[in-house]
């Protein structure tokens, strides 16, 4: 039997090779072609996507019953599957659809690979805090490398939204509050997943995700309703869904947000006339799930048959477990409701990935058991894991450089999280199991730290399942006076908190971003026993935590490192990595400045007054905890002779003198912002525009330079135009948003 199947399977792919891989015509010909040879119904099947036979990540509709859906392989009307995983469950599948479809048109096979497949990468949020575009793409490229040996030749990532709400737990998913930055990393991250050949067997179509607004959810709260002014939509939120598709990513994912009051789903605003149209992009628009459906709740359309309708007209082609295409299409091509021509052009959207991910020569050029077994969670892997993850730290504060550890120290070590293997990995752990990660204990253990280790209090209730809620401990403070007794006892006390897992990523929203749990009133009582206290946060988002900022002497941001996290902070408590991370998202005092970003517009009642009426809080400070950019090292850096020229054709160069005033080797993230002083339209008071990660050697000094083009100095008004408009600018550079010299210049013309 196993003979003949391989029969079966080499004369196929000899079949596809002859017909439609390898032969002389040029891509949209063979596309023209097989689309000629399809059903109406063969078509819709491939704007069909299906979850595995398996709920994962939302409501299974009731109707979507495995036998049902196996029934719709064989007739080849089904275009991609989601979250089957494993070589040979997706070998199954695509048997089906190969040998017992008329056409035997290949399957795509998507996943949420988000920060790793086994071998778990920081999460999103904690790799773009590392500034670092190669270890970021490399970091997606080791993804691509172990998800498509488990068969998968599609991730849903890299989700570019851009957010200025950490209430909101996708932000761990995400590349920060700047669009400058998430272009940069949007691209990185495609670079990583796609590689240079599509067509290999170690790469991936990636996916731009949500498109768009989906940060805008309005509070904070998941899912809820968006809105979104234009100037926003053009500035800020698209820059990075531009940038995706000029790196060539293959499919873009809409949102379950609204667009001028229309569902991202059903808007053909943005998935036609911007992403298609203005940006002739040339991949295919995903659902996100059930979105289409959704549009009907949303109370746009009246059912889900008009759902489909409204939804294949707006261009989104292929249906996420909405039911809505397979059900309705047909019937809605019958009708004359939509045209047959409207599904060819999605359909040979499809048939194109499908093509340049190389499927149509071989189907299974993903499903190599060998590949499967030697290259998960290997040495190579972990080593790149390490790498990013030590580069994703951030240190916060460091008085009395209290960090790193002196050698000799009496250590004790308090948290729940020290001793967590599950919650370092974050949300979107896909192939990765439980208890995986490094723990912060066993990182020490590794360098042959000693310490003295008392929980404290348990962080929450109980297992935590990806799907249930998590129940954070809020009464038993049993652990507390061991705790404080092991604190008191020591030199130096290093305090892991934050947020379990489970506490960010989709459906993760706080109204409440402090230290979760018992954990606030934990570090306040070990500050009292010992005032050299090291706090470790753990956490998906930024945090406000205004009385550790003031009362604790050394706080280091480690977020989810994924599978070697304590390792990496090990390396950096002790100085055996030197931390170079900046935050890639303000991190606010309180909840109630959100959103608080640092490229915001100037009022007109911005400057502190002798009287009450100016822009401010009676009760709070105006400005973050910690502002974008911000990142201290083990060393000092030094600024000077900062210098700024401008030529005819408006391109802007500029230089700075940075250098290494400390005692040890360090890394430093210098940064470029502008300011478009006066404008048609009022632009931020600063705007990230370059960024260079540079390694210097004690005393070492280098010049950094930066090159301006004109098109850097633009921006969009809301009609979705782009201008470039002379006058003065300032250029600024320096260490974080806030910390930055300034030179004025004056550009005449942009010839
Ligand atoms: C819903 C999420 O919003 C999306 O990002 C994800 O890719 C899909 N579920 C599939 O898991």
């Amino acid at each position: 039997m196993a003979s003949k199947n391989y029969i079966l399977l080499l004369v196929s792919s000899l079949i596809y090779s002859i017909t439609l891989g390898q032969s002389s015509i040029g891509m949209d010909n063979k596309v023209t072609h097989l689309l000629s040879q399809m059903t109406l119904e063969e078509k819709i099947g491939q704007m069909n996507q299906y979850n595995g036979f398996w709920e994962v990540t939302g409501p299974t509709p009731k109707e979507g019953n495995a036998k049902e859906k196996y029934e719709h392989l064989k007739k080849g009307w089904v275009g991609s599957v989601l979250n089957v995983r494993g070589v040979e469950n997706v070998r199954k599948l695509q048997e089906i659809v190969v040998n017992e479809s008329r056409l035997g048109i290949p399957l795509l096979f998507g996943s949420d690979v988000i920060h790793g497949y086994k071998t778990l990468a920081p999460i999103p949020l904690a790799e773009s805090a590392s500034w670092d575009l190669e270890a970021i793409k490399n970091s997606a490229r080791i993804a691509a490398i172990e998800a498509s040996a488990t068969g998968i030749n599609w991730t849903f990532a890299p989700m570019v939204d851009i957010s200025r709400d950490p209430r909101w737990g996708r932000v761990m998913e995400g590349g920060g509050e700047d669009p400058f930055l998430g272009s940069a990393i949007a691209k990185a991250r495609i670079n990583g997943f796609q590689g240079s050949d599509l067509s290999a067997n170690n790469t991936i179509a990636a996916t731009a995700k949500h498109f768009a607004g989906y940060g805008w959810s309005e509070s904070g709260r998941e899912y809820n309703t968006t809105s979104v002014d234009d100037y926003t939509l053009y500035n800020v939120i698209l820059p990075p869904f531009k940038a995706a598709v000029d790196s060539d990513v293959q499919t873009v994912m809409n949102s379950f947000g609204l667009y001028n009051g229309i569902p991202a789903t059903g808007s053909s605003k943005l998935q036609r006339d911007i992403l298609k149209d203005r940006w002739n992009f040339e991949g295919f628009v995903i659902s996100d799930w059930a979105s289409i459906k959704e549009m009907t709740l949303h109370g746009h359309t009246v059912d889900l048959k008009e759902a489909a309708e409204k939804a294949a007209i707006a261009g989104s082609d292929m249906d996420m477990e909405s039911y809505a295409y397979i059900k309705h299409l047909k019937e809605l091509v019958q009708e004359g409701k939509i045209s047959e021509k409207l599904i060819d052009e999605a359909v040979s959207r499809i048939l194109k990935v499908k093509f340049r991910l190389g499927l149509f020569e071989d189907p299974y050029k993903y499903c190599n058991e060998t590949r499967e077994q030697n290259l998960l969670y290997n040495e190579v892997h972990q080593k790149a894991a390490l790498d990013i993850a030590k580069k994703s730290i951030v240190l916060l504060k460091n008085d009395n450089n209290l960090l790193p550890l002196q050698k000799g120290n009496k250590i004790a070590v308090i948290g729940d999280l020290a001793d967590d293997k599950t919650s370092p990995l974050g949300s979107w752990r896909i192939g990765s199991d439980d208890e995986t990660a490094i723990s912060v204990l066993e990182g020490l253990d590794n360098l042959n730290i000693d310490y003295n280790y008392s929980r404290g209090c348990k962080l929450v209730e109980g297992k935590v399942e990806f799907t249930q809620e998590v129940i954070v401990n809020t009464t038993d403070k049993t652990g507390f006076e061991e705790a404080k007794s092991v604190a008191e006892n020591s030199d130096i006390v290093i305090v892991v908190l934050g947020e379990h897992g489970f506490m960010s990523g989709e459906a993760r929203s706080r109204t409440d971003i402090s230290l979760p749990g018992l954990q606030q009133e934990l570090l306040e009582e070990i500050r009292s026993v010992n005032s050299n206290v090291v706090l470790v946060l753990m956490n998906g988002r930024p945090l406000a935590i205004p009385w550790a900022e003031k009362n604790i002497p050394a706080i280091v941001e480690t977020w989810q490192l994924g599978s070697q996290s304590g390792n990496a902070i090990a390396e950096v408590l002790t100085g055996k990595y030197n931390p170079s991370g900046k935050l890639p998202m303000t991190f606010p005092r309180s909840v109630g400045q959100i959103p608080i970003y640092y490229n915001q517009f100037s009022t007109g009642r911005q400057e502190k007054e002798s009287h009450v009426f100016w822009s401010h809080y009676i009760d709070e400070e105006n400005t973050p905890l910690w502002p974008f950019g911000y990142g201290l090292s083990y060393t000092e850096f030094e600024y000077s002779n900062m210098s700024v020229k401008t030529n005819n054709n408006g391109e802007v160069s500029a230089s700075i003198s940075l250098k290494n005033a400390g005692s040890s080797t360090g890394e430093e993230v210098v940064q470029l912002y502008i300011q478009d002083i006066k404008s048609s339209y009022v632009r931020p008071v600063k705007e990230l525009k370059g960024f260079k990660k540079v390694s210097l050697a004690p005393g070492e000094t280098q010049v950094i330079n930066f090159s301006l083009a004109k098109e850097q100095l633009g921006y969009y008004t809301p009609e979705g135009k782009f201008v470039s408009e002379t006058g003065e600018f300032n250029i600024m550079i320096g260490t974080n948003s806030q910390k930055l010299s300034t030179t004025k210049i004056n550009i005449a013309s942009f010839n």
